[in-house]
């Protein structure tokens, strides 16, 4: 096993957002962000900690993927789901949050692990493949009505 300090500092620089949270009535809040959620985010983590991670979502709640993580922090089972979040400036990213909860035999509580990967360039490449396909479609539609 590494000792504490390793797996800390590696942690600290991981390229994705790490943050650790813990329960408190219908809220799982933030107890630890690293710099790479911070830098993600554009929030401080000074100002955020003690917050459910909900704010990212802004007004943009009505997403599919937040119910099944409800869902799942719920039953107690690990979940991952893209959601759209907002920085602190507003501008949109796409979120694939990966949530496991962690039980600590030490205080018999359970904490959660999430980890922040942005994939806003994966989603708008999947987005501009889907525009050329219908582009592709309506082309040889075209040609083959030239055909005929
Ligand atoms: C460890 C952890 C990290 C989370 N990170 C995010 C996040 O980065 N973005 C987000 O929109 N929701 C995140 N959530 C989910 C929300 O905190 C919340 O659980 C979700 O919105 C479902 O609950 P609600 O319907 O009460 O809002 C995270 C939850 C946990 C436990």
């Amino acid at each position: 096993m590494i000792n504490a300090k390793l797996l800390q500092l590696m942690v600290e620089h991981s390229n994705d957002g790490i943050v650790v949270a813990e329960q408190e009535g219908r809220d799982s809040i933030l107890i630890y962000v690293n710099p790479a959620f911070e830098r993600l985010t554009g929030y401080c983590g000074d100002d955020i900690l003690y917050q459910d991670c909900r704010f990212l979502q802004g007004q943009d709640q009505q997403q599919p993927g937040i119910a099944v993580i409800r869902e799942a922090i719920r039953t107690g089972q690990p979940c991952r789901q893209v959601l759209r979040n907002y920085r602190q400036d507003g501008s949109p990213f796409w979120n694939e949050l990966s949530i496991t909860p962690v039980h600590n035999e030490a205080d018999q509580l359970t904490y959660y692990i999430g980890i922040q990967h942005d994939v806003s360039a994966q989603i708008a490449a999947e987005e501009r493949v889907r525009e050329l396909e219908v582009e592709v479609a309506d082309l040889r539609r075209q040609l083959a009505a030239v055909g005929h």
